[in-house]
């Protein structure tokens, strides 16, 4: 059959969908130019926030009445349970989150409705990856490798723990294996994946410091990334690490989700302000261009004028050269959605707002300290907005764009040297050097 697949989300989502396309080809299946010439479309879905729900829910519906065999997958489907075809009565097959590996199965059966909504179970083909259909592009050069699944934090207002189960972290030799061989493969940057990779430890006791050190060692690997980190594992032993390894990207997306301590004790992030911005300053004393990323959540329940104005210090005071603002949205289930959904729609949209533009002044304050310095950039092709010119980004994961008009062009996942000559909010502009 030819297949096509819609994904929703995080990069656990987009990593997902590649294993589910690596397990099709290898059943023989053959991926669709396009969802239109497709004879089975799967969507994988979302369900952090209730929109990112309905968006799945609603691009399935519209398929369903294509006449196409339609799939759902991912945390919306672990959230619904048997609802899902309530809502979408001509949904052929449903597959949770832990359970994805089973849908060649349940193609080959070819008996709809199916539901799988799993539990704990670690899916098969977590370490396929597709072959066919990359080269020249980036996807060819930069892959994505799952290290663990399920998360056992339990903030508050985080549907997560619920739909992706309890954590587990693959064994260490299966990792390095299979970096090893996506390196062979021409594979120049790696990104590790987890809910909170920091707190990845082997059966064996390898810890996660330790498994960047392995890492290190694969030849023809030019670049380590990872993410989502919390603060409580910004150890010595991961700066130590870092000196160490210097494929490692001086990078970290290190979610911070609000400034106030009220707020933070309420969602249960067990960390404070000071807390948070001691970890920052740490990579920060080890190299100061080190970036830190993060995500925020605004009008969190009880969240007053007071707490937001500490969000919007924290984040000056922390430098965060990058951020991602979301408003909060109840979860059914879990413990902030016992509490009123308070802060209006209108006061969160102004909150949302107000971080956007305090992050476009940071971050144009940010770049600037780098103009005039020289930075390795990793090439990614034709930049999206002018394809006159090539994008990239640094170790930092700052995006670089430079006019390209090299001969020869460097090649995709190439290392190249720009120098920084003007800075933007979102993007960095230099010339090669
Ligand atoms: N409402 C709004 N944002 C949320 N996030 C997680 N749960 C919610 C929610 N209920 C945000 C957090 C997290 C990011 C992936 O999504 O900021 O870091
Ligand atoms: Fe897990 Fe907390 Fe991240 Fe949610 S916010 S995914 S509970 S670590």
């Amino acid at each position: 059959m030819k297949f096509w697949i819609h994904t929703y989300g995080c990069q656990m989502n987009v990593r997902d969908s590649e294993a589910v396309e690596a397990l099709l080809e290898a059943a023989g299946h053959v991926k669709a130019s396009g969802e239109d010439d497709a004879d089975v479309v799967i969507v994988n879905s979302c369900t952090v926030r209730q929109k990112a729900e309905e968006k799945a829910v609603g691009k399935s519906g519209y398929l369903c009445s294509t006449g196409k065999v339609v799939g759902l997958m991912g945390c919306a489907v672990k959230r619904l349970g048997a609802d899902v075809f309530r809502k979408l009565p001509k949904l052929s097959f449903a597959v949770g989150p832990r359970c994805f590996g089973l849908i060649p199965k349940i193609l080959a059966d070819g008996r709809y409705p199916r539901l799988e909504t799993g539990d704990d179970e670690v899916p098969e083909g977590l370490g396929a990856h597709p072959v066919t259909g990359r080269a020249g592009t980036f996807a060819a050069v930069q892959s994505y490798v799952t290290v663990m699944i399920g998360c056992d934090n339990r903030c508050s207002y985080c549907i997560v723990p619920d739909v992706r189960g309890h954590e587990y972290c693959r064994p260490p030799d299966e990792i390095i294996a299979e970096v090893r061989c996506l390196a062979e493969r021409g594979v120049r940057e790696v990104c590790l994946l987890g809910q909170s990779v920091l707190r990845y430890r082997g059966a064996d006791g390898t810890t996660f410091p330790r498994l960047l050190r392995r890492l290190q060692e694969i030849d023809g690997l030019a670049r380590i990334r990872f993410t989502s980190a919390h603060p409580s594992g910004c150890t010595d032993e991961l700066v130590v690490a870092y000196r160490d390894c210097p494929k490692v990207c001086r990078h970290l997306h290190l979610p911070v989700q609000s400034g106030s301590d009220r707020i933070l004790a309420d969602m249960g992030r067990r960390y404070t302000r000071a807390e948070y911005l001691a970890a920052v300053e740490k990579l920060r004393a080890f190299d100061p261009e080190f970036s830190v990323t993060t995500d925020v959540i605004v009008g969190y329940p009880g969240e007053t004028e007071e707490d937001f104005e500490a969000t919007r210090t924290l984040l000056d005071a922390a430098g965060i050269d990058n951020s991602f603002v979301f408003k909060y949205s109840p979860r059914p289930g879990t413990r902030a959605a016992a509490k009123p959904d308070d802060v209006p729609q209108c006061e969160k949209e102004r909150r949302d707002q107000v971080l956007l533009a305090d992050q476009e002044r940071r971050g144009l304050e940010r770049n600037s300290r780098l103009v005039g310095t020289v930075r390795e950039v990793m090439v990614e092709g034709p930049s999206k907005r002018n394809k006159a010119r090539l994008a990239g980004r640094d170790s930092g994961n700052r995006i670089v764009v430079w006019d390209g008009a090299e001969t020869p062009s460097p090649s995709v996942g190439a290392l190249v040297r720009v120098r920084i000559t003007e800075a933007h909010p979102q993007i960095l502009v230099g010339i090669m050097v």
